[in-house]
C-alpha cells in the first residue's frame, strides 16, 4: 500500500497517519518529524531546516527529496509506506514518481483532506503534542485526560514552536499557494481522493478506511 496523505497545515494529517499505520502495519514517513527530529539532535541538516520551519517557509526542494529518497531505500519500506506532507511541490512530486518508476512501484492513492482555511487557525493554535511519544491533542476537540500530560504515555504536552498565530498565517499561505498545480498533477495521474476533513476525527478515518478496503497492505 502506497499512499500519500496530503491537506494544508492543520488538517488532520498527522491524525490520520497515527489511525492508519496501526491499522495498515505501513511505516509513517512525515517529513516535518523528520525535520523536527533533525533540529532536536541539532544536525547540519536541522540547523538548516530551521531557519525556514519558524518562519512557516518551505525547506528547498532538493533537502526534502534528498531525506524521502533516503528514507524510502530502508527495508521496512518494502511492503509499502505512508507519506505525509510529502510531496508538497510539484518537483517533489515529479522527483517521488521517479524514485517510484526506479523500484517499478507506483502509488496507490493521494489523499486529500479537504478542510476549509477559517477552520485551521484555530485547529493549529489549539494542538498540543506529546514530547514523549509525539500523540497530538487538542486543547477543545480532543483534550487529554489531565490537562499538560499525554493519556497514552503520560508525557509532557508541549506547543510546536511553528503554531503561534504569525507563523500559521504564512503557513497556510504558502501551503495554499502550492497546493492547486500539486492536486492537478494528481488528478491527472488518477490517484487523487478527496476526504471530507471537517467532520469527527473517527468519521475521517472510517472515510479513509473505506476507501483503502479494496487494497491489501
Ligand atoms: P508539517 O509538520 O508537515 O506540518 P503541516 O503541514 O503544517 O501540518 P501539521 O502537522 O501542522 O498539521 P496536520 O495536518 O498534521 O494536522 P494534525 O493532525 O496535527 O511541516 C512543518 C514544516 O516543515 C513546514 O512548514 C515546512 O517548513 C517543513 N516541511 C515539511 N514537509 C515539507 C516538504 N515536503 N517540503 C518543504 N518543507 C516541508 O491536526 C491539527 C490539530 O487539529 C490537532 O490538534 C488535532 O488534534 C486537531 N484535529 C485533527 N483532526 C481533527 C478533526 N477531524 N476535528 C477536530 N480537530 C481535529
Ligand atoms: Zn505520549
Amino acid at each position: 500500500m502506497n499512499l500519500v496523505l496530503m491537506g494544508l497545515p492543520g488538517a488532520g494529517k498527522g491524525t490520520q497517519a497515527e489511525k492508519i499505520v496501526e491499522a495498515y502495519g505501513i511505516p509513517h514517513i512525515s517529513t516535518g518529524d523528520m525535520f523536527r527530529a533533525a533540529i532536536k539532535e541539532g544536525t547540519p541538516l536541522g540547523k538548516q531546516a530551521k531557519q525556514y520551519m519558524d518562519r512557516g517557509d518551505l525547506v528547498p526542494d532538493e533537502v526534502t527529496i534528498g531525506i524521502v529518497r533516503e528514507r524510502l531505500s530502508k527495508a521496512d519500506c518494502q511492503n509499502g509506506f505512508l507519506l505525509d506532507g510529502f510531496p508538497r511541490t510539484v518537483a517533489q512530486a515529479e522527483a517521488l514518481e521517479t524514485m517510484l518508476s526506479e523500484i517499478g512501484r507506483q502509488l496507490d492513492y493521494v489523499i486529500h483532506i479537504d478542510v476549509r482555511r477559517e477552520v485551521l487557525l484555530e485547529r493549529l493554535t489549539g494542538r498540543r503534542i506529546c514530547r514523549n511519544c509525539g500523540a497530538t491533542y487538542h486543547l477543545v476537540f480532543h483534550p487529554p485526560a489531565v490537562l499538560g500530560v499525554c493519556d497514552k504515555c503520560g508525557g509532557e504536552l508541549y506547543q510546536r514552536a511553528d503554531d503561534n498565530e504569525a507563523t500559521v498565517a504564512n503557513r497556510l499561505e504558502v501551503n495554499q499557494k502550492q497546493m492547486k498545480p500539486l492536486l492537478d498533477f494528481y488528478e491527472q495521474k488518477g490517484y487523487l481522493r478527496h476526504i471530507n476533513g471537517e467532520q469527527d476525527m473517527e468519521k475521517v478515518f472510517a472515510d479513509i478506511r473505506e476507501l483503502l478496503g479494496g487494497l491489501s497492505a
